[in-house]
């Protein structure tokens, strides 16, 4: 976290904070909110192992992994406080736990057919509730960017309870995470003059038609390969 956003953060909860509030009270609300995010770091590390153990009984049964790879994140105190704020929210743990993002894991699959397999044997595990679905791959954002989203709940077993926690899982084939990486970084450049924005969101637009028929044709080489078996 730079200084900055560390400042703004301190602020906006000294700001929000009524006259009669001790500094002990401060320290048990950052205490908890430690608390709060340890919890979520829990819930990932669960749905992580969960998807390795997808791709390790996977393995053994078809020979052939369909995870390249997996990743967590935590979401960033700089970007909780932006989406508190675009969502209108106050700066409490109650709207922290109200975001369905703050846990996120992305597992990067060999081929498309791979992602909806693993998305299925997810969800069906008797200890996840599947939240919300967002089919950014049947319906690609208009960008281009393509995805499956999922919003699951899964318990987390702490030694005196048991806690229910939210993660974002995205799902995405190698083409996907390449495509969606790039233009998160060209995303940020400024001072584009509109023509130079249109003709790059076209280009990406175009990259993100390629990424598809990539997906597509390395599916049908599978299936050829599987058929000579
Ligand atoms: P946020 O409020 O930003 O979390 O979006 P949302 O809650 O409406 O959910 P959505 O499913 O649209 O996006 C969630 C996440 O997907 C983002 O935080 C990104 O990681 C990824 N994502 C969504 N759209 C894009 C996109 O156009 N480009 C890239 N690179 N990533 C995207
Ligand atoms: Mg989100």
């Amino acid at each position: 976290m730079n200084e900055l956003s560390y400042k703004e953060i301190m602020k906006s909860i000294a700001d929000s904070l009524p006259a009669e509030v001790t500094v002990a009270d401060v320290k048990a609300l950052l205490g908890q909110a430690k608390e709060t995010m340890s919890c979520y770091r829990c819930a990932a590390l669960e749905v992580e192992t969960k998807f390795k153990v997808l791709d390790e009984r996977f393995s053994v049964q078809n020979e052939r992994n369909p995870i390249e790879s997996i990743k967590s994140r935590i979401k960033s105190p700089e970007s909780i406080l932006e989406k508190l704020r675009r969502k209108n929210l106050p700066l409490s743990l109650a709207s922290v736990q109200r975001l369905n993002d703050i846990a996120g894991v992305r597992v990067i699959c060999s081929f498309v057919e791979d992602i909806y397999m693993l998305a299925d044997c997810l969800i069906s595990q008797d200890d996840v509730t599947l939240i919300e679905t967002r089919d950014y791959i049947k319906h690609p954002k208009k960008n281009g960017y393509r995805s499956l989203h999922l919003i699951i709940e899964t318990p987390i077993f702490l030694h005196d309870e048991k806690r229910n926690m939210r993660v974002e899982v995205q799902l995405r084939t190698i083409a996907m995470e390449t495509w969606a990486n790039l233009e998160h970084k060209l995303r940020y450049k400024k001072n584009l003059d509109d023509k130079t924005q249109a003709d790059i969101s076209e280009k990406l637009l175009k990259c993100a038609s390629i990424c598809e028929t990539l997906d597509t044709q390395m599916q049908d080489v599978k299936h050829t390969v599987d058929g000579l078996i």
